[in-house]
C-alpha cells in the first residue's frame, strides 16, 4: 500500500515531534527539581506558624548526584520537621547516596513511611499497563529495606509503618500515624486507628499511596492533615489537561498539591523520581514542598 507524499510527511512530522518531546522530558524536564510551596491552615489560633518539609518518591539510583546534592541542599531552609513518604531506592546498590542525601535533613525531626520501593526494585513494565487499574504487582529483587530502615531512624526520624507517635515540634503537641505501602496492600489502619488525642495541637497521617480508604480513615478519626506521594503527579501530563492516571484510588484532580479530603488536608507530593525504566517526565516537573503550618481559617 502506498502512502501519499502529504500523509508521508504528517507521519515524519508526528513521529519528529514525539522524539523531541521524549528527548525533552527524559532529558531536562526530568532533572528539573522544583520547590512548591503551599500554606496549610492547621494550627490552633494563636500558634506561630511552622515549616514542614515534605520529600517523596526519591526513587535514587546510583549516579543520580545531582537529584541528591538538591534534596541535600533543602536543609539550608532549616524546616521545623520532615514527613518522607517512600519509594526512596531505585537501585539495590543506591543506599550510600540516599543516606548522603538525607543526612544533612536529620537536624530537623522527621516521620517516615514506605512505599513499595523500599521493598522491592523496580522492574520492567508496559507503560500502557498503567492506563488499567486492575494491572498486576510484580516483585523485582529486594532492596535493603532494614538497612534504610537503620539509617532513618539512627538519624532520628520515627518510623510510622502502621505506627503512631506522639512529639513536640516547635511547641506544639503533635500527633503522628501513619500506614505501611497501601499500593501492596501492606497496610494495617487497625494498628493505629482511633480518635486524634484531645491535648493535641497538630495531627499529621502518613501514608506512601493516597488510597481513599486510608484517606478516609484519617479524616474520620480527626486528623487535621496527611501527606502522600506514590502517584508521581501522573508523570507524564498533557498541557492543560493535568495528569492521566493516579495509579491508586484518588481521582486525577488531587494527583498532586494541596487539596480538601473531608474536613481534613491533603498534600499528595508529585515526588523526585521516576522508575528506572520510564525515566521520563512531562508537564510534572520533580518536585518537594515546603509546607507553611499556619493558623486555621476554620
Ligand atoms: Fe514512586
Amino acid at each position: 500500500m502506498k502512502m501519499s507524499r502529504g500523509l508521508a510527511a504528517a507521519a515524519g512530522i508526528g513521529v519528529g515531534a514525539g522524539a523531541l518531546a521524549l528527548t525533552y522530558a527524559s532529558l531536562y524536564e526530568r532533572v528539573q527539581y522544583t520547590l512548591r510551596h503551599f500554606a496549610v491552615p492547621v494550627l490552633p489560633p494563636d500558634a506561630e506558624p511552622i515549616r514542614v518539609l515534605h520529600i517523596s518518591d526519591l526513587h535514587m539510583t546510583p549516579g543520580q548526584v545531582r537529584k541528591a546534592h538538591w534534596v541535600a541542599s533543602l536543609a539550608a531552609l532549616d524546616p521545623d520537621l520532615v514527613l518522607l513518604t517512600g519509594d526512596n531506592l531505585g537501585h539495590p546498590e543506591s543506599l550510600d547516596l540516599v543516606s548522603k542525601t538525607l543526612r544533612p535533613l536529620f537536624k530537623a525531626p522527621g516521620a517516615f513511611v514506605f512505599g513499595s520501593n523500599d521493598y522491592y526494585a523496580p522492574v520492567f513494565k508496559n507503560p500502557f499497563q498503567y492506563f488499567n487499574p486492575n494491572h498486576k504487582h510484580r516483585y523485582g529483587e529486594p532492596l535493603p529495606t532494614e538497612d534504610l530502615h537503620k539509617i532513618l531512624v539512627d538519624g532520628g526520624w520515627t518510623d510510622l509503618n502502621n505506627a503512631s507517635a506522639d512529639a513536640v515540634v516547635s511547641g506544639l503537641n503533635v500527633h503522628f500515624a501513619g500506614v505501611d505501602d497501601p499500593h501492596f496492600d501492606l497496610d494495617d489502619y487497625d494498628l493505629v486507628a482511633g480518635r486524634v488525642p484531645k491535648d493535641t495541637d497538630l495531627s499529621i497521617g502518613l501514608t506512601h499511596t493516597p488510597e481513599p480508604r486510608v484517606l478516609d480513615a484519617f479524616a474520620a478519626d480527626g486528623y487535621d492533615f496527611a501527606a502522600a506521594g506514590h502517584t508521581h503527579g501522573g508523570q507524564v501530563c498533557m498541557p492543560g489537561v493535568g495528569a492521566l492516571v493516579t495509579n491508586c484510588g484518588i481521582d486525577r484532580a488531587r494527583v498532586k498539591g494541596l487539596h480538601t479530603w473531608d474536613d481534613m488536608l491533603i498534600h499528595v507530593s508529585a515526588g523526585l523520581g521516576t522508575s528506572p525504566y520510564a525515566p521520563v517526565r512531562f508537564a510534572c516537573a520533580p518536585e518537594a514542598s515546603l509546607l507553611t503550618f499556619v493558623p486555621t481559617e476554620r
